[in-house]
C-alpha cells in the first residue's frame, strides 16, 4: 500500500550517517523542539520502530559480524522497513504529522549495497519493488569521519555493535557513500559537520527544516 501524493499531509523527515555520527541526540533534541512548538509528530528509527521491526532489529544489530549473508541480511533490513512503514510511518504521513526517522533507505543503500557488496541496482530495485517511490522529503547527513564517530559510539554502545565490528575501511566507504548520495539528490539531501557541538548542529537543523517545511511551522 503506498501514498498516494493526493492522501499525502504530512512530513518525513530522515536522519542518516556513520557510526557515532550523534543521529539520536540530535533527534531527541528535534523532539524537544517540536514538543515545544505543539507540532504533531512522531520520532522513530530503523532498524525497528514497530514492535515487530524491533524484533528484527534484535537480529541483526548484535551478533557475530557474518551471522547473516549479505543477501538475506538485506532482505531482514526491508521486511522490518515494510512493518514499520506500513503500521507506523504511512498512518502518521497520512493523519498529517512529521515523521522523523533515525536511518532510512540511504542506510541500507550504504551498508549493504556499497559496504556489503550487494550493489546500487539491486537494493534500488528491492525499494522500488516493494515500496514504490516512497521516499523521504529530507534527508539530514550528519558526516564524520569514521576514526572519530567509532570512538564516540564505542563509549556509548552496549551489545548492538555488530556494524561497528567491521574494519575502518568499510566505515570510510560508508561516509563516501552518503556524501555521493548527497551529491546525487540535492534537493533532498543536506549534509552538516557532525564535529560541531550539540546545539549548533541542533540550530542548524531546525533552521533547514524551517525553510524546507515551512508549512509547519
Ligand atoms: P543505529 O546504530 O543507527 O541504530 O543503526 C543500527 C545499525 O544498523 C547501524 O550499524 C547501521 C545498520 N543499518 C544497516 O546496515 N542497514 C540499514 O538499512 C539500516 C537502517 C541500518
Amino acid at each position: 500500500m503506498h501514498i498516494s501524493a493526493a492522501s499525502k499531509k504530512g512530513y518525513f523527515i530522515t536522519f542518516e550517517g556513520g557510526e557515532g555520527s550523534g543521529k539520536s541526540t540530535q533527534l531527541k533534541l528535534l523532539s524537544t523542539y517540536f514538543e515545544k512548538s505543539g507540532l504533531p509528530f512522531i520520532a522513530t528509527r530503523e532498524p525497528g520502530g514497530s514492535e515487530n521491526a524491533e524484533k528484527i532489529r534484535s537480529l541483526l544489530v548484535s551478533g557475530a559480524v557474518d551471522s547473516w549473508d549479505p543477501v538475506t541480511e538485506t532482505l531482514l533490513f526491508t521486511a522490518a522497513r515494510s512493518d514499520h512503514l506500513n503500521r507506523i510511518v504511512k498512518p502518521a504521513i497520512t493523519e498529517g504529522k512529521i515523521v522523523i526517522c533515525d536511518r532510512f533507505f540511504d542506510s541500507t543503500l550504504v551498508y549493504q549495497g556499497i559496504g556489503k557488496g550487494i550493489g546500487e541496482v539491486y537494493i534500488k530495485s528491492l525499494h522500488n519493488m516493494v515500496f514504490g517511490n516512497f521516499m523521504p522529503d529530507l534527508t539530514v547527513i550528519l558526516d564524520i569521519a569514521p576514526e572519530i564517530g567509532l570512538k564516540r559510539a564505542d563509549a556509548r554502545r552496549g551489545n548492538e555493535n555488530r556494524f561497528e565490528q567491521l574494519d575502518i575501511k568499510f566505515h570510510q566507504n560508508i561516509r563516501e557513500g552518503f556524501l555521493q548520495i548527497a551529491q546525487n539528490e540535492m534537493e533532498r539531501c543536506v549534509v552538516l559537520d557532525a564535529t560541531k557541538d550539540t546545539e549548533t548542529l541542533h540550530k542548524q537543523i531546525v533552521g533547514i527544516i524551517k525553510e524546507k517545511c515551512g508549512v509547519f511551522l
